[in-house]
């Protein structure tokens, strides 16, 4: 069954791919390549053993689109290609408006005329704002902080009334909880463009030698050593609760959510530990103040995916700072050297 995978040369669309794949489907990438490089083809290939079609194309490019999905005969579509870097969001609102609302708008116009009723949507768990409850369920009230959060709770929405309109439909919103991580084999990962935002990409530089220090954005928080909490997943796991809610809810239709994360968190200085270990590098870091924003603990209740996917994190800590540092240190300027 082919499978449109937009974003697919991202991040996470191409792990998602390789675990598509493994699993009997056929993802073609749809990318624009705005966040990607063109040499993540050649890492599929290596990993896989098999070429992955790539069509080079802009979610807002709805004739694309529509010739993509007829040429192909797609049958669903995993949906990752979106803007995601929070402070340009503020920045730039109504880029990110376009390009990930608009941008949604035109690839769901486009199924609609090429009769595909399937997507499954990248959420993340920005949708729960500051947590009133943890660890944080599917019920949990949703908004926004920010443009970028508001494009993931403007898609829910559209998504849910796409669904109301045409009982055939099905849309799952997949909800991430902190992404971390890269393939085992080194060979693929993140590589962010100029200073990294996150944590883990932060961290692994400051591990390689690029950065001097991690600056730890507050030790004042009510944690167990002060510093932010998180559910870090890894990319792997990631993947295949992708595969495990297209190939559970095939069948089905309706709009569903989903949180995709481990259900446990770990503070910043956890993180920095286990991942000291693994390069077996000391990390140098600072307490700087808090940053603008952000919550003190965010942690998944993860057991809607396990009853109703038969899904489950498997990896740990140690596995993402592992893999994470392979790959770091493998391609410490991302695959662009
Ligand atoms: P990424 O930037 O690595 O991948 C996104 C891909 O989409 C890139 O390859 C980019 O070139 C492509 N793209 C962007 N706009 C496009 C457009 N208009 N047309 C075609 N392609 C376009 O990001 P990622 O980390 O892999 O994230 C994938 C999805 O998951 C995004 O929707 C993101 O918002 C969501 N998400 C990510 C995280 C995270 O921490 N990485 C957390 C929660 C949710
Ligand atoms: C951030 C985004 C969130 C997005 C998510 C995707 C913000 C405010 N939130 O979440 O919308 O969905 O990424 O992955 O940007 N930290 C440091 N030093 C650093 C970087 C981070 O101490 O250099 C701390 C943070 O304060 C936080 C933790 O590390 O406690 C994780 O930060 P990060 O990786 O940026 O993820 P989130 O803040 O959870």
């Amino acid at each position: 069954m082919n499978i449109l995978v937009t974003g697919g040369m991202g991040y996470i669309g191409s792990h998602t791919c390789l675990a598509l794949y493994k699993a009997g489907f056929t993802p073609i990438i749809y990318d624009n390549l705005s966040n990607s490089s063109i040499k993540v083809l050649e890492q599929l290939k290596i990993i896989a053993n098999h070429t992955f079609e790539f069509v080079e194309g802009d979610i807002n490019d709805r004739d694309k689109l529509e010739a993509t999905l007829n040429d192909y005969n797609i049958k669903a579509v995993f949906h990752f290609a979106s803007l995601k870097a929070v402070g340009k969001s503020t920045e730039q609102p109504l880029r990110y408006y376009d390009n990930n609302v608009s941008g949604t708008v035109t690839l769901l116009t486009a199924m609609q005329k090429s009769a595909v009723k399937q997507i499954i949507f990248s959420s993340s768990a920005t949708v729960y704002g500051d947590p009133q409850y943890l660890p944080i369920d599917e019920k949990h009230p949703i908004t926004a902080t920010n443009p970028y959060g508001w494009t993931k709770v403007m898609v829910e929405q559209i998504l849910n009334d796409w669904c109301l309109a045409n009982e055939q439909n099905l849309a799952i919103a997949l909800r991430y909880f902190n992404p971390a991580g890269a393939h085992p084999s080194g060979l693929l990962g993140e590589s962010p463009t100029g200073i990294p935002n996150n944590l883990m990409p932060y961290i692994s530089q400051t591990a390689v030698g690029q950065r001097e220090f991690v600056n730890i954005f507050g030790n004042d928080y009510d944690t167990e050593d002060g510093t932010g909490v998180r559910d870090y997943i890894h990319i792997m796991d990631l993947a295949e609760g992708h595969v495990a809610a297209f190939s559970t809810h095939q069948k089905d239709s309706g709009s569903l959510v989903y949180n995709l994360g481990t259900g446990k968190g770990y503070t910043v200085l956890e993180i920095i530990t286990a991942f000291s270990s693994s390069a077996n590098v000391e990390i140098n870091y600072k307490f700087a103040p808090r940053r603008a924003g952000d919550i003190a603990s965010n942690f998944a209740n993860a057991s809607l995916a396990q009853e109703k996917l038969g899904w489950k994190a498997k990896l740990n800590i140690k596995a993402m700072t592992d893999d994470t540092w392979r790959w770091q240190s493998k391609y410490p300027n991302g695959l662009e050297d």
